[in-house]
């Protein structure tokens, strides 16, 4: 029953219990008890009394905390104590020359104890408490600038936001925001369940790390609620008050104490052959656990020896993280398939029984080329060893031979495309299988493909299913039927609904007007990636200029060179080209080079800085976008003269590698944001 309206106190209490509750039930167990707008209702009513009695207000009142984008949401937060990262030891002798480092350091008195711990595979995150309350969730940004994260982390279970009595007045607490595998695994089914339910093809998460990192940066936080995130601490920051402690595993027992989730495979050893003996424990261990860790952290447990360790400008000179290697899992090869990629070439790959190695569960592996099947002498039904570390795509490591069968013969690539029949060619000395029918249906889809995907033209709401069905009924040849697409066959398809049709047929009315620059990389011209194609443009400033193009003119093109000048002339020469742009001339699309926007600082002058994988703030033209108008460039791979490597989820695994060869840092989304603002790396990279 409401309290009467001349006891606000008690009003305000009774109100953030049921709003607490309701929340709790929308955004934790998504199981909402009342509509939307009742729930809005009652967050109104406290919010007013609160207006009118700012006495009220707590730090911990629903007002402050759930449910929706907080103003304040990825703010800079400053880390009075940084937020450090690890170094690392790849082996036992790393580790071991790590403990003659600290020995040495502490003049030759041995550690008396190493705590050891998981590395947990989620984001780092800083939690602040003021008298005891949830004040501040922050990400680790560059170590010493994070974002700010409160809304988010207050819908992570896990995380008090509110601790007893006794806690410090000044707290935070460090640790890894995490998912675990179960709760990966359910939201993935409930992607399925749900694009049962709509009809649409199921949108699957990669993996959990990557699939929390991201949660975490969600303006809504309902969304990072839906995900069930977890927590695990593993580290003190700035503390004001509070129990002297005398270790880490002690500091852990209080912090569990507080009501932190604190993980109960830490434990402090005596010695570095046991510790050893521990992280090969874990290594045999990895699959027993219900999240994902890669690497075990090993740490000088006394808080007087850490202090006299100190730390380099990176990581704590205390503690290393040894790494596991890939792992590795073994599986059925069910068959070798060959596809055909859109630009004819012919990959083959494994078709096997899924396993869930490396954090994902893998179904299908690339096996690159003819050459590299005969080596692996693969074979379909053999036991094969999959391997699969960090982001990077998985890998057939190759047969258990003593699981072969003895009637196994080698695998034959195939002599035709299992598309359109044509016959496969291999040029001598190539590596790559080629169907070489211009008019192969993967062709022509793959070149529709190209053209409408996102760093090309653009084109919302087709897709490769309806590529895939207007190539095959004949409704579409070429890039440039797309502008004369018969919308009234169309709507006879099933599946198709006027509003369907017409928000395709704006689609590809709103792409006419893509700059000159996506339109050459949306052909598939030779040797015209996204980069190439927005200097051909800004270089000529229009199509009919590129067309009277000479191969000295092309060459001349800061970056081009004569092998590309001829690829790039010996394409616009050929009537084929010259009647398919007449024809998208005619449709109306874009034939002229727009100014390049340079408002911005021009932090990244003469930098060149590439973008791999999917960024949650940039589409992938934007993140482009945003490096040119600061006066950089992005060309498509990374070479020693990069400045850095951007990734986002799903990073290609060649340009990971080339740029760990070439020493190139690999920054993420967040140091990206702050090198876009001030042309600096940030620390550690
Ligand atoms: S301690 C000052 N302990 O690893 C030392 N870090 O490579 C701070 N991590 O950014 C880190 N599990 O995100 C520590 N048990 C653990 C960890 C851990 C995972 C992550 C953390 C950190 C990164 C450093």
């Amino acid at each position: 029953m409401p309290a009467a309206p001349d006891d606000p106190a008690q009003r305000v209490d009774e109100l953030r219990s049921t709003v607490a509750r309701h929340a709790r039930a929308y955004y934790e167990l998504d199981t909402p008890e009342i509509p939307d707008a009742d729930y809005d209702r009652l967050l109104a009513e406290l919010d007013e009394l609160e207006r009118a009695n700012p006495e009220l207000i707590t730090a911990d009142s629903p007002t402050q905390r759930v449910g929706g984008p907080a103003d304040t949401a990825f703010s800079p937060v400053a880390h009075v104590v940084p937020m450090m990262s690890l170094h690392n030891a790849f082996d036992l002798a790393d580790l071991g020359a790590w403990n003659d480092r600290v020995e040495r350091r502490l003049e030759g008195q041995p550690v008396p104890e190493f705590a050891v711990e998981l590395k947990f595979d989620g984001l780092a995150i800083s939690l602040r408490y003021e008298d005891g309350i949830l004040v501040q969730g922050a990400t680790r940004g560059d170590g010493r600038v994070g974002e700010d994260v409160t809304h988010n982390v207050r819908t992570i279970a896990d995380i008090p936001h509110q601790l007893p009595a006794a806690a410090p007045s000044v707290l935070e607490v460090r640790g890894e925001v995490y998912m675990k595998l179960s709760s990966f695994e359910a939201l993935n089914q409930r992607q399925v369940e749900m694009a049962k339910a709509t009809g649409k093809e199921a949108k699957l998460y990669v993996n959990p790390r990557n699939t929390a990192a991201g949660s975490l940066r969600q303006i809504d936080a309902g969304v990072t609620a839906d995900r069930e995130l977890s927590f695990f601490c593993y580290q003190l920051g700035l503390v004001e008050g509070g129990p002297e402690l005398a270790s880490h595993t002690e500091t852990l027992d209080w912090l569990g104490r507080l009501g932190f989730p604190v993980n109960d495979h830490t434990k402090a050893f005596d010695s570095i052959e046991a510790v050893e003996e521990r992280i090969r424990d874990f290594e045999a261990r990895r699959h027993d656990f219900d999240y994902e860790f890669d690497g075990v952290v090993v740490k000088v447990n006394r808080l007087r020896l850490q202090n006299e360790l100190g730390a380099d400008a990176k990581a704590p000179r205390w503690a290393i993280a040894f790494k596991l290697p890939p792992e590795e899992r073994t599986t059925t090869l069910l068959d070798i398939e060959v596809s055909i990629g859109p630009s004819g070439q012919a990959t083959p790959f494994a078709v096997l029984e899924p396993v869930f190695v490396g954090g994902v569960t893998v179904g299908t592996a690339t096996l690159h080329n003819q050459d590299q099947v005969a080596a692996k002498d693969v074979r379909p039904g053999d036991t094969v060893i999959v391997r699969r570390a960090g982001d990077v795509i998985p890998e057939v490591v190759g047969p258990v031979l003593s699981d072969r069968s003895a009637d196994s013969v080698p695998w034959e690539f195939p002599a035709s495309c299992p598309v359109c029949g044509e016959p496969l060619v291999r040029d001598e000395g190539a590596a790559a299988t080629n169907c070489v029918n211009f008019r192969c249906p993967r062709q022509v889809r793959g070149r529709i493909e190209h053209f409408s995907g996102r760093a090309a033209m653009d084109i919302e709401f087709l897709g490769e299913k309806n590529i895939d069905r207007f190539v095959s009924l004949g409704l579409l040849e070429d890039v440039a039927g797309l502008y004369t697409l018969d919308f009234d066959l169309v709507l006879e398809l099933e599946g198709f609904k006027e509003k369907s049709v017409d928000n395709l047929r704006k689609a590809i009315e709103t792409s006419k007007a893509r700059p000159l620059g996506n339109l050459l990389f949306a052909l598939r011209i030779p040797e015209i990636g996204q980069v190439n194609g927005q200097t051909l443009a800004a270089a000529f400033g229009s199509m009919s200029r590129i067309l009277d193009a000479t191969v000295e003119e092309i060459a001349a093109v800061d970056g081009f060179g004569a092998v590309i000048a001829e690829a790039v002339q010996g394409w616009f020469s050929t009537p084929a080209a010259r009647d398919l742009i007449e024809r998208l001339r005619v449709a109306g699309l874009t034939m002229e080079a727009a100014e390049i926007d340079r408002s911005e600082n021009q932090t990244l002058e003469g930098k060149s800085v590439v973008v791999s994988g999917t960024l949650e703030g940039f589409t992938r033209d934007g993140a482009k976008d945003a490096i040119v108008a600061r006066g950089g460039k992005s060309p498509g791979s990374v070479s020693k003269k990069t400045l850095a490597l951007v990734i986002g989820a799903e990073p290609g695994a060649s340009k990971v590698t080339k740029a760990e060869d070439a020493g190139v840092p690999i920054i993420d989304e967040e140091g990206f944001v702050a090198l876009l603002d001030t042309g600096e790396l940030p620390n550690g990279s």
